[in-house]
């Protein structure tokens, strides 16, 4: 999956951009951060809305959001096919999933694991995903191809990780939404015994929990945005695991949303490749602390840190950047 042997050079990244990345996850988790226990979810997401769209412009590409905020007659900025990057007809032509604040809610309560995130790929390598929800189940890397499946139950697929990884169903902790719409999937894991780590919010850093041996979390189970469930898989692509999405669709406009983005089989199975293919860069960073990244602290004299993670998956390289950041003044 690393392999670089297998990302055709036409399908590659400018590395460059990489690293490049990270300054727009940056910019909008610093201007979120502001915002974090204020229990104001829109000025938290407005801040880094504003924060990453100025960001990519600083950027040598022709970017197209394909994942964003939504509709263009729903969102202002960062919206669903707006042209982003300094350099338009010009530089390399990049497909971008983003989410600048990954836990509105999170942010408002300075709850666990909000983050500044995004994907990018080469034109046409992300799923252009339709805003709504997503069946989901994650793995981490080490297992045998196809060891979980959606078409499997809830119990086979504990089963078959329990026994792929030598120990008893009940050892196994599955990462889970805390959710009404959850209550049978929590039911049938508690009868067979599983540790659930139920979480409030955020299932990106929770799909990437499985990649993580120290979150402990061995699966990623229950359903939550498809956009999110694009910009874990692109994260997974890099570092490895399995993943296994399906679009839930609660009404025909929904129905019709997905059509219109070019979806026809409404019950496919998307795997990694199917929602990230070809190269593809992953960069998230920190608003508050949580299982993959610590929050930005504010510190004396207005000086800020932050953390970060890129990831590309041509390369399989996975950067931890550590940033010190003089105040705004
Ligand atoms: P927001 O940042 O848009 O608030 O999303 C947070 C989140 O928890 C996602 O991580 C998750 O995919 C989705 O909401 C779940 O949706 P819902 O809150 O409707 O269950």
């Amino acid at each position: 999956m690393n392999d670089k042997s297998a990302t055709p050079a036409s399908k590659m990244l400018d590395r460059v951009l990489v690293l490049e990345m990270v300054r727009v996850t940056e910019a909008a988790a610093i201007a979120a951060s502001k915002l974090v226990g204020r229990g104001d979810e829109k000025a938290a997401d407005h801040a880094a809305v504003e924060a990453m769209r100025k960001a990519f412009d600083q950027l040598y590409m022709d970017g197209t959001v394909v994942i964003g905020e939504g509709e263009r007659d729903e969102a202002p900025m960062l919206y669903i096919g707006e042209k982003v990057g300094g350099a338009p007809g010009r530089g390399p032509r990049i497909d971008i999933a983003l989410d600048p604040l990954e836990g509105t809610t999170i942010t408002a309560k300075a709850g666990p694991n909000a983050l500044a995130v995004l994907a990018a790929a080469e034109e046409g390598c992300l799923l252009n995903a339709p805003d709504v929800y997503m069946d989901k189940l994650a793995v981490g890397p080490g297992y045998p191809e196809g060891i979980i499946s959606l078409d499997r139950s809830v119990r086979e697929n504990v089963e078959a990780v329990a026994a792929a990884k030598g120990v008893k169903p009940n050892e196994i902790i599955v990462c889970v939404l805390d959710r009404p719409r959850h209550a049978e999937l929590i039911g049938e894991l508690r009868a067979m015994g599983c540790g659930i780590q139920l979480i409030p919010d955020g299932d990106v850093a929770g799909v990437i929990a499985v990649t993580n041996p120290d979150t402990t979390v061995d699966l990623y189970m229950g359903s939550g945005g498809a956009p999110e469930g694009v910009l874990a898989a692109a994260a997974l692509r890099c570092v490895g695991g399995q993943f296994n999405g399906r679009l839930l669709f609660r009404n025909d406009d929904e129905r019709a949303r997905a059509r219109k983005w070019g979806i026809e089989d409404l019950n496919r199975i998307y795997k990694l490749e199917d929602l990230a293919k070809g190269d593809c860069i992953f960069a998230a960073t920190g608003v508050t602390d949580g299982s993959l990244l610590q929050g930005v602290k504010r510190l004396k004299g207005g000086r800020m840190t932050t953390e970060s993670v890129v990831m590309r998956a041509s390369s399989g390289t996975v950067r931890w950047v550590r940033g010190e950041h003089r105040g705004e003044g």
